[in-house]
């Protein structure tokens, strides 16, 4: 068995998901950090058994250090059993039981120790091939394990950027569709620009033997993979995973500068990531950040939809001058209206009429109607 104790202590140095930070205990949490705290302290939080959607405000803090550090990090393949939707399961495979990912962040030049752990309960080999390595498979190999093994590699995170990380065993197709990705990000050694909120999310499409909302235990879909046919397009894991409808919406508060880490795992559909109601501020396409200099002379500005390749990531800021519901959508709407794929973040604050009036036809001084 594995010493969950020190995995979770080692994933705190440099890994989200469900880790805890080693030493804080004596400080009594004042403040929720993520949407699932919040809520559990709300006392609204949903069951979160088998639940395999990631909650997009759970995500390593940013780096603020000018020296580099060696990360010692644990990934686990998890193969779990969940719903993608209310009354619809389907076998997933995983990185820590989560979709995306626990999303890992270091800093250009810094050392990741990774220790990978396939439970003997699994029934498959997995591995992980990291975009940010130099190296053979970006560590595929090295870091193949049987159910029951352990494994490790080491690497020096070189270059900076968002990039994905990704299970590559011979049908990585497949598992990639049932859920194995996630993403690095590598800030550049002055880092990223300061903004108030961050955002993580993963978009990818899973292939069953059923349709869409038809209730029961799906497969997979190997014939409907080969044809690139998917029942469902999703953003982290599950059917509307954080939109109103399902877990969502994400709060922020206006005036925030919201910065959204998107990840698209496919396996083959590409992304057209567009926020309704808003616009990418500032996009990093393809999650590219350069060595040094300015990164906000540098960043794309105003850009309302990002093509996110499967196998890459975009970084994405958003302004948020006036109340609002956000949609984070893939522009190929048919995924959004017919698929599952949707977000949506609510930004709360005070109507601001100069910027959005959305009561300005005044009835009192209504004119003749024009058919
Ligand atoms: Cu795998
Ligand atoms: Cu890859």
């Amino acid at each position: 068995m594995f010493d969950t104790t020190r995995r979770r202590a080692m994933q705190a140095l440099g890994l989200g998901g469900a880790a805890t930070v080693a030493g804080c205990s004596t400080q009594a949490p004042t403040a929720a950090e993520t949407e699932t705290e919040r809520r559990q302290m709300e006392g609204t939080a949903t069951p979160t058994a088998d639940q395999v959607a990631a909650d997009p405000t759970d995500l390593p803090e940013p780096i603020d250090r000018d020296e580099p550090t060696t990360h010692e990090i644990t990934l686990r393949y998890e193969e779990v059993t969940a719903e993608i939707e209310p009354g619809v399961t389907f076998d997933f495979m995983t990185f820590d039981g989560q979709i995306p990912g626990p999303m890992v962040r270091v800093r250009q030049g810094d050392t990741v120790d990774l220790t990978v752990e396939n439970p003997p309960e699994n029934a498959l080999p997995h591995n992980v091939d990291f975009h940010a390595v130099y190296g053979t498979g970006g560590g595929s190999v090295a870091t193949t394990a049987a159910p029951g093994e352990e494994n490790a590699m080491r690497f020096r995170a070189d270059y900076p950027g968002a990039f994905i990380y990704h299970c590559a065993v011979p049908n990585l197709d497949m598992h990639i569709s049932a859920g194995m990705f996630g993403m690095i990000v590598v800030e550049p050694r002055d880092g990223l620009p300061e903004v108030d909120r961050e955002l993580y999310f993963g978009q990818h499409e899973v292939y069953t033997d059923g349709d869409v909302g038809q209730e029961g235990k799906h497969s997979f879909d190997m014939e409907g993979m080969r044809n690139e046919n998917p029942t469902y397009v999703l953003l982290n894991g599950e059917k509307y995973a954080w939109a109103a409808a399902n877990r969502g919406p994400i709060e922020v508060d206006q005036g925030d500068r919201v910065r959204v880490f998107m990840v698209d795992g496919g396996p083959n559909y590409s992304s057209n990531f567009h926020p309704i109601g808003n616009v990418w501020k500032r996009a990093y396409r393809d999650g590219g950040v350069p060595e040094d200099g300015d990164l906000d002379a540098y960043a794309d500005k105003n850009i309302q939809t990002v093509k996110v390749p499967p196998g890459s990531c975009m970084i994405g800021e958003m302004d948020t001058p006036v109340p609002e519901r956000i949609k984070l959508v893939d522009h190929a709407l048919s995924r959004v209206a017919r698929r599952g794929m949707l977000a949506e973040v609510d930004v709360v604050g005070d109507e601001n009429e100069e910027i959005y009036d959305p009561d300005a036809h005044d009835s009192s001084q209504e004119g003749p109607q024009y058919a």
